[in-house]
C-alpha cells in the first residue's frame, strides 16, 4: 500500500502535465479556448472569411503585426475557410470567450448581415473587406470596389488602345467583391466600345486561374488585355500566358496583398499596370483600440484609397510606402482651414469643433471663413500655399471648379483634406474626404416618409434646396428621389432654392403658400435652418407644422431637436458638424506619410418623435 503522499504523487504529476499541455496549447495555437477575460484587459476576436487567398493572409499578418505590441490585449483569430455556417460557429465561440470587440470579414453577405447585427447589439463590430446590408455595425473598413473597377477600366482602355488585339478578358472569382468590381469595370469598358469577356473562378487561386486558361486557351483568342481582380489570380494567369506563348497579352492587376514582388513585376513589365488596394489591417487595429480605450464614436466607414500605378510609378510608390506610418506626436503641424462664412448653427458648431480639437491636439490652425463662393475660397487656398502651410483643409462651398487650385496645392506638395462637403475632382488631387454620406441622409428621409404615409394616396412633397452646386444639396436630393421614386404616389411638387438659409426657407415657403395655397402634404428640407424657417412660414399662414404638414430635415441641431420634441418637425437625419477629431487625426496620419484613407464617413443617427430623449441630449450642437 503506498504512503498517502506517495499515492497522490502520480495523480498530481498527471494534473500538472495536463495544466502544462493546456497552457502550451493556448500559447502555441493562440487558441482562445479557455482564455478568460481576466487574463487580458482587451480581448479582440477576428473572424476571417477565409485565408485561402494571399490578400487575406496579408490582412491577418497586418492585424497580428499591429496588435503584437499592444499591452494587456490579445487578438484571437478564427478562419471560416469560406463557410458561412462555420463563421457563425466561430463568432459564437468568440463571444463565449468573452471578446470585447469583433473584427469580421464576412463570408456571405446575406447570411452574415443578421449575425453581425446581433453581435453589434452586444459589442462593437468592425466589418472589413466587403460590407453588409444596412448599418448595424460600428465601422466598415475597406476599399471602394466600384472605384477599383472604374480604375481598372481606365488603365485597361489606355493599354488596349495600343494593343494589337482589342479584346478584354476579366478574371475574378464568384464573390461579392469581384462582382462589385466587375459591374463598374464592364459599365466603363462597354461604354468605350471595347468588348469584354469574363471568367469567374470558384476560388481565386493561382492554380485555378492557370488551370482554367490551360483548359480553355480559346478564352484568349483576340484578347489584348486581361484585368485580374486579385494579384493571386494574376500570378496564375502569368504562368498560363508563358505556357501558351501569349505573353503579348497585357495584364492589369488589382494588388490587394501589397506584396512588394507585385511592384517588381510592374517595374519589369510583367504587369502592365497595378491598382494598389491596402488591406486596412493597421487601420482596423487602430480603430478597435481607439474605441475600446476611449469609447470614442469612430466613423461609420473608412474607405481605403486604391491607387492606379504604371511602371514609372513603382519606385516612388515603393519609397512612399516604406516611409508611411503615423506622424510623431510631437510633429509641429500648421494647418490652413478654408471655412464657409455662413450664419448657421451647423457652421458655428463645425468651426468650434475644428478649433477646439486643434488646440487640444497641439495643431496650429489658421481658420479663414471666406465669402461663400469658389473664387474667394480658391484665393484663400493660394494664400495658404504661399504662407507655407503644412496641410490645407477646405469646406468647399460648391463641388465644381476645384481641379485648378487643387492641382496647384499638389504641385506645391501641400496635402489637402476636404471636410464636410465634397468636390468633383480626380481623387489624386486631394488626400482625403471627411464628412457624411449625403445621399444616405436623403434616402433615410424619403424612406421615413414612405413608411409614414404608405397607402394614403397621393403625397405631395415641397423640397427646400441647399446651396446650389454644393455636394450636400445635390446628393441629398439624389438620395431622396432614389427612394421616393419607389412609390409613384409620392411626388415632389416643387423644389425651392433656399441656400441652407433659415431666412430664405421662410421667405420661399411663405411666397409659395401665397401663390399656390397649401397644396402639399410634406416638406423635405436639406437642412434644419431652412426647415425651421418653413415652420415659421406655416405658422404665420395658420397651418400646424408637423401635424397638417410633415417636415423632414437634415443636421440634428439643438433647435431642430427642440422642434422635434415639440412636434413641429417630424424626422431629422443627423449630419454631424463635429469633424474636428477626425480632421486632426487624419492630418497627422497624412503628414506621417500614410495616405490610405480616401473617405472617412461619419456615423449618423436618424431622429423621430419616438427617439429616446436621452439620445437627443448632450450631443454638442
Ligand atoms: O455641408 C453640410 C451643410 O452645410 C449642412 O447640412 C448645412 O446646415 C450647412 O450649410
Amino acid at each position: 500500500m503506498k504512503k498517502k503522499n506517495e499515492r497522490r504523487g502520480p495523480k498530481i504529476r498527471a494534473l500538472l502535465l495536463m495544466a502544462l499541455a493546456l497552457t502550451a496549447g493556448l500559447l502555441v495555437t493562440g487558441c482562445s479556448r479557455g482564455v478568460h477575460k481576466a487574463q487580458v484587459k482587451y480581448l479582440v476576436g477576428v473572424s476571417m472569411a477565409d485565408e485561402s487567398v494571399r490578400w487575406r493572409e496579408v490582412l491577418r499578418e497586418e492585424l497580428e503585426d499591429s496588435a503584437a505590441g499592444l499591452e494587456n490585449t490579445r487578438f484571437i483569430f478564427r478562419n471560416a475557410s469560406g463557410s458561412a455556417a462555420k463563421q457563425k460557429e466561430d463568432i459564437n465561440r468568440l463571444l463565449e470567450d468573452g471578446i470585447d470587440l469583433l473584427i469580421v470579414t464576412p463570408t456571405d453577405v446575406d447570411q452574415m448581415t443578421p449575425v453581425i447585427a446581433r453581435v453589434y447589439g452586444q459589442i462593437p463590430v468592425i466589418v472589413m473587406d466587403r460590407g453588409v446590408e444596412g448599418f448595424d455595425y460600428t465601422e466598415f473598413i475597406g476599399p471602394d470596389n466600384i472605384l477599383v473597377g472604374e480604375q481598372g477600366a481606365v488603365l485597361v482602355e489606355e493599354i488596349v488602345d495600343e494593343a494589337y488585339y482589342k479584346g478584354i478578358l476579366e478574371i475574378g472569382e464568384a464573390s461579392y467583391i469581384s462582382e462589385e468590381r466587375s459591374r463598374a469595370f464592364e459599365k466603363h469598358v462597354n461604354k468605350a466600345g471595347h468588348y469584354s469577356n469574363k471568367v469567374l473562378l470558384e476560388k481565386a487561386t493561382k492554380d485555378a486561374a492557370e488551370d482554367k486558361l490551360m483548359a480553355h486557351p480559346e478564352y484568349l483568342s483576340g484578347v489584348g488585355v486581361i484585368f485580374a481582380h486579385t494579384d493571386t489570380v494574376a500570378q496564375g494567369i502569368r504562368r498560363a500566358l508563358v505556357r501558351l506563348d501569349r505573353r503579348d497579352i497585357a495584364v492589369v492587376v488589382v494588388d490587394d496583398s501589397g506584396d512588394v514582388e507585385n511592384l517588381d513585376l510592374l517595374e519589369s513589365g510583367d504587369y502592365a499596370a497595378l491598382i494598389e488596394c491596402p488591406t486596412g489591417g493597421r487601420e482596423a487595429v487602430s480603430a478597435a483600440m481607439e474605441f475600446l480605450k476611449n469609447d470614442t464614436q469612430p466613423p461609420q466607414q473608412l474607405i481605403l484609397r486604391s491607387t492606379p500605378l504604371r511602371a514609372a510609378d513603382a519606385r516612388v510608390y515603393r519609397e512612399k510606402s516604406e516611409r508611411a506610418g503615423e506622424a510623431p506626436a510631437e510633429l509641429e503641424i500648421h494647418m490652413g482651414y478654408v471655412q464657409i462664412d455662413e450664419d448657421s448653427a451647423f457652421r458655428v458648431a463645425n468651426t468650434t469643433s475644428i478649433l477646439n480639437t486643434a488646440k487640444r491636439e497641439g495643431i496650429d490652425v489658421t481658420l479663414a471663413a471666406t465669402e461663400p463662393d469658389l473664387a474667394s475660397q480658391e484665393a484663400q487656398v493660394r494664400a495658404f500655399i504661399r504662407e507655407g502651410m503644412d496641410i490645407i483643409a477646405v469646406s468647399p462651398v460648391v463641388a465644381e471648379g476645384w481641379e485648378t487650385v487643387l492641382g496647384e496645392a499638389k504641385a506645391a506638395g501641400v496635402p489637402v483634406i476636404l471636410c464636410d462637403r465634397g468636390v468633383d475632382a480626380p481623387i489624386d488631387l486631394y488626400d482625403c474626404f471627411i464628412g457624411a454620406d449625403y445621399q444616405e441622409e436623403g434616402r433615410k428621409c424619403a424612406d421615413w416618409l414612405l413608411r409614414e404615409r404608405i397607402g394614403t394616396g397621393q403625397v405631395q412633397v415641397l423640397e427646400l434646396l441647399g446651396t446650389e452646386g454644393s455636394s450636400p444639396a445635390r446628393d441629398r436630393h439624389a438620395g431622396f428621389m432614389e427612394e421616393l421614386d419607389k412609390d409613384e404616389n409620392f411626388v415632389v411638387c416643387a423644389s425651392l432654392p433656399c441656400d441652407f438659409s433659415k431666412e430664405k426657407g421662410k421667405q420661399e415657403v411663405a411666397a409659395y403658400l401665397e401663390e399656390n395655397g397649401l397644396d402639399f402634404d410634406a416638406i423635405y428640407a436639406h437642412n434644419d435652418d431652412m426647415a425651421l424657417g418653413a415652420v415659421e412660414a406655416l405658422e404665420e399662414y395658420g397651418v400646424m407644422p408637423g401635424a397638417d404638414v410633415l417636415i423632414m430635415s437634415v443636421d440634428g441641431t439643438r433647435d431642430a431637436l427642440k422642434a422635434l420634441r415639440s412636434g413641429k418637425l417630424n424626422a431629422v437625419a443627423e449630419c454631424t458638424p463635429l469633424l474636428g477629431p477626425a480632421i486632426m487625426e487624419e492630418a497627422r496620419e497624412i503628414l506621417g506619410g500614410n495616405t490610405r484613407a480616401l473617405k472617412i464617413l461619419t456615423n449618423e443617427q436618424f431622429f423621430t418623435s419616438s427617439t429616446d430623449q436621452e439620445l437627443l441630449s448632450g450631443r454638442g450642437y
